[in-house]
């Protein structure tokens, strides 16, 4: 069982969890992600991961309360247990492979979009710890939505915050911010890396190939035993088939067919109303 050691409400229907799992804390990096089960019966939910820590054998995780199952786990307090915290699954991310080197030639810039902050962090602050820092953009709809400004300004070199409604910071959305920073303010990029809503994702992508800058994606589909068996996490990237849960979650953006990506999304929403149904009657 898989303690509760903390719980934060971060935003409205935003929560963090730190949890007890020494196994995954001491061998998770950043990128990589977990399988969330409450109980026997509950789905399984899968989260990226948003910190750790080796000493403490605990794993932070940020998730938006929306379904029936993230909204019943939003109602579990400190001191309660999930019942299966499966991990850490999916491949680190490319950049904790390079060498020194290599990171430090590339000018980088993070893009992360609501709660997609959250698997931003760990991959700043792991850059921060090797010594080279790093841009990020923070989108949110509005000022309340916006989470981990004050963690994130800790590690990276600039945090640019982005509200759609411009209730602080920049205003517009993240891709408006990317081409201010670009265009206006000078700023170059060698690598983007966004993580956030699939259709944010789409539309920096089309973006960043227009201004010739490579990008990569972390991907989050529904998964079902995340070990590539089911099908479920199904994406095509290049026209080739591929798993998110094995061969990503983070791929090269100006290759995934976002369309397609979102059209599943959307046929397995259908299939989790018809849950919230089924839980109603
Ligand atoms: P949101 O809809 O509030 O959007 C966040 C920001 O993304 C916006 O403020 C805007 O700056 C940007 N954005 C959205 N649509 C855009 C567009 N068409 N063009 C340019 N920028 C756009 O986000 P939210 O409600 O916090 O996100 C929830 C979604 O994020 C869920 O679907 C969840 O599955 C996904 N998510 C993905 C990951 C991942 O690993 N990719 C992680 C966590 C959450
Ligand atoms: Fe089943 Fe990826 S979750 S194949």
């Amino acid at each position: 069982m898989y303690r509760i050691l903390k719980k934060e409400n971060l935003a409205p229907n935003i929560y963090l969890m730190d949890i007890e799992a020494k196994r995954v804390a001491k061998s998770c990096y950043p990128g990589q992600f977990v399988i969330v089960r409450m109980d026997e019966k509950g789905e399984r939910i899968p989260l990226t991961i948003c910190d750790y820590d080796r000493e403490k054998g605990s794993v932070t995780i940020v998730f938006q309360a929306l379904g029936s199952s993230t909204k019943r786990m939003a109602g579990y307090e400190v001191g309660e247990e999930f019942k299966d915290f499966a991990g850490p699954l999916g491949n680190k991310s490319e950049l904790i492979d390079e060498t020194y080197e290599e990171l430090h030639e590339k000018s980088i810039l993070f893009v992360a979009g609501g709660v997609g902050t959250a698997p931003v962090y760990p991959q700043v602050k792991w850059m921060k710890e090797q010594g080279h820092e790093v841009d990020c953009i923070i989108g949110a709809r509005n000022k309340e939505l916006i989470i981990l400004e004050e963690e994130m300004s800790k590690v990276a070199k600039n945090v640019y915050v982005a509200t759609d409604d411009g209730s602080y910071g920049f205003k517009g959305n993240v891709n408006d911010c990317i081409k201010d920073l670009v265009n206006n303010q000078g700023k170059h990029y060698d690598l983007v890396i966004a993580i956030g809503p699939v259709i944010m994702m789409k539309f920096v992508c089309l973006l960043t190939k227009e201004l010739g800058i490579a990008t990569i994606v972390s991907m989050n589909p529904i998964m079902v035993d995340g070990t590539g068996m089911c099908g479920a996490c199904r994406l095509t990237v290049g026209g080739k088939v591929k798993f998110a849960c094995v061969d990503g979650p983070e791929f090269d953006g100006h290759l995934v067919d976002f369309d397609e990506s979102m059209k599943r999304q959307q046929m397995y929403k259908t299939a989790e109303g018809r849950a919230v149904l089924k839980e109603k009657e």
